[in-house]
């Protein structure tokens, strides 16, 4: 059994999902954190994504693993754990820009489904229902609006003590968002299939519950 969380950046699909995947006793795939092992690699050799064939060659030989550690997901990327770095802005802004690229969504492809083939999943990401698992049972295309989702993010810097501008963030959702909609190979899209649920006036608990009713087999 497979179940596929596809939506734009901040809406929720990481917290959802691994609440959904500790509930089913699946294994949570982050598949934004293996694009963002990529994007890490590419900024720590200062790599210029412009030249699709140069990155091609860059990336051919680089090792992108996943393992998990007390039930969380871990990336390592040639042999070093590397999950610390992964959610800085500029990490994720440039997961946005390769991930454009076709040699690095190949490279990605095949860890994806082959994840999907030997466990029982609950998999996010942009591409999941509409392209990597197009026959997972259950599919969910999970939104919020832009506003609500700047909030989500400016509540979390400032939390740990860290400042932040609220219409910087909402401007960076929206560019990432663009970029994720409109790129040529495997945009993001709600699968035809997929029930959409729009989270900007719900809770954690009642996403939860209503993809848990999915997977019970109740269309909502
Ligand atoms: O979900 P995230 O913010 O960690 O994802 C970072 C970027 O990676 C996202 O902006 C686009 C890309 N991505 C993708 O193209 N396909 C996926 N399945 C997951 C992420």
């Amino acid at each position: 059994m497979n179940i596929a969380i596809d939506g734009p950046a901040g809406a929720g699909k990481s917290t959802i999902a691994k609440r959904v995947a500790k509930e089913l006793g699946y294994i949570y795939v982050d598949t934004g954190a293996m694009y963002r092992g990529i994007a890490l690699y590419l900024l720590d050799y200062d790599i210029d994504i412009a030249d699709a064939a140069h990155v091609e060659k860059k990336i051919e030989n680089i090792t992108i693993e996943i393992k998990y550690e007390e039930g969380v997901q871990q990336i390592y990327l040639n042999g070093v754990n590397v999950t610390a770095r992964l959610r800085m802005e500029a990490v994720g802004n440039m997961a946005s820009k390769a991930s454009q690229l076709a040699c690095v969504r190949a490279k990605l492809l095949h860890l994806q489904r082959q994840l999907a083939r030997e466990n029982d999943v609950v998999m996010d990401g942009r591409d999941i229902g509409t392209n990597i698992l197009p026959d997972a049972e259950v599919k969910v295309y999970l939104t919020a609006s832009s506003k609500v989702r700047a909030k989500r993010r400016y509540d979390e810097i400032t939390a740990n003590g860290n400042c932040a501008d609220i219409d910087t963030i909402e401007a960076d959702i929206i560019t990432r968002d663009k970029q994720d909609m409109e790129r040529a190979i495997a945009p993001l899209r709600q699968a035809e299939d997929a029930v959409c649920i729009d989270s900007s006036d719900m809770t954690i608990d009642e996403v939860v519950y209503h993809i848990m009713k999915l997977v019970s087999g109740e269309r909502l």
